[in-house]
């Protein structure tokens, strides 16, 4: 007996004996059965996979975008570990903590990176313009948070039930609002502001501080901290406000070891 026989028994005529079409029809049958009990889940496992890909070639572009802006370079890294440090924080209030699970920080550490996507609607003379903004040229600045919603929301049919994208919308949308609001573009207040969107704002503005702008200088860390306290229940969420302050350290070490 040669070796192949050992494995496969077949008949004179080379055919598969009766006992091994049983066994490979059982086997199809078997892996058709796992087919029918997982599809649904098989199916989603793919759909996620696909969603990850995406979002991995969407950050890599808009990472590359930052790149081209030396003011801005690691700003979206920073953005996104602060949020996500404030966040965590934020699951031991009272008020957040059933909004602020996993899944809402893993979505919001992504759908930050497209905070500011609308800029590229708005004019280069005004985008990179060395100095204060006329009050037209703001009006037209603040139109990026709703260009960029809407840019997000034609993309939304297509990847229905992304939660990534679904946040990106709000954040893009509101990171400019305030918590008393004064802020724009719909002059949300409170709590009527995506969550996301208020942690979005307080990590903004805080590295918007530390960095130097055409208008001011780059403020420490205290100084910052300050400005930040100040505006605490005006501009921002008293709540959010506390998470900050309270992971402060953390936020100081983010900035300091992305902005080299
Ligand atoms: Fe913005
Ligand atoms: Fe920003």
């Amino acid at each position: 007996m040669d070796h192949a026989s050992l494995y496969r028994v077949v008949d004179s005529a080379g055919q598969p004996s009766p006992w091994e079409q049983t066994v490979m029809i059982e086997s199809v049958s078997r892996e058709l059965q796992r087919y029918k009990d997982h599809f649904e889940e098989m199916v989603q496992e793919r759909v996620l996979e696909i969603a990850d890909t995406l979002w991995g070639t969407v950050s890599s572009l808009v990472h590359l975008a930052e790149t081209q802006d030396e003011a801005a370079r690691g700003h979206l890294r920073r953005l996104s570990d602060s949020c996500r440090v404030v966040a965590s924080v934020l699951t031991f209030s009272s008020v957040y903590s059933e909004q602020l699970n996993y899944e809402f920080i893993y979505q919001l550490q992504q759908a930050c990176l497209l905070h500011d996507i609308g800029k590229v609607g708005i004019p280069d003379t005004i985008l990179l313009k060395p100095g204060k903004l006329t009050r037209e040229e703001f009006d037209e600045m603040k139109k990026h948070t709703t260009i960029g919603a809407e840019t997000l929301r034609q993309a939304y049919p297509r990847f229905q039930n992304n939660g990534i994208l679904k946040m990106a919308i709000d954040i893009a949308r509101s990171h400019h609002e305030r918590w008393d609001a004064k802020g724009y573009p719909d002059g949300l207040k409170g709590d009527d502001i995506p969550l996301s969107a208020q942690i979005v704002a307080i990590c903004d503005v805080y590295d918007a501080l530390r960095s130097v702008r055409p208008y001011k200088p780059a403020f420490t860390h205290l100084e910052s901290m300050l400005e930040i306290r100040r505006e605490c229940g005006t501009h921002f969420n008293p709540a959010v406000c506390d998470a900050f302050s309270h992971c402060e350290e953390e936020i100081r070490h983010i900035y300091d070891i992305n902005s080299k």
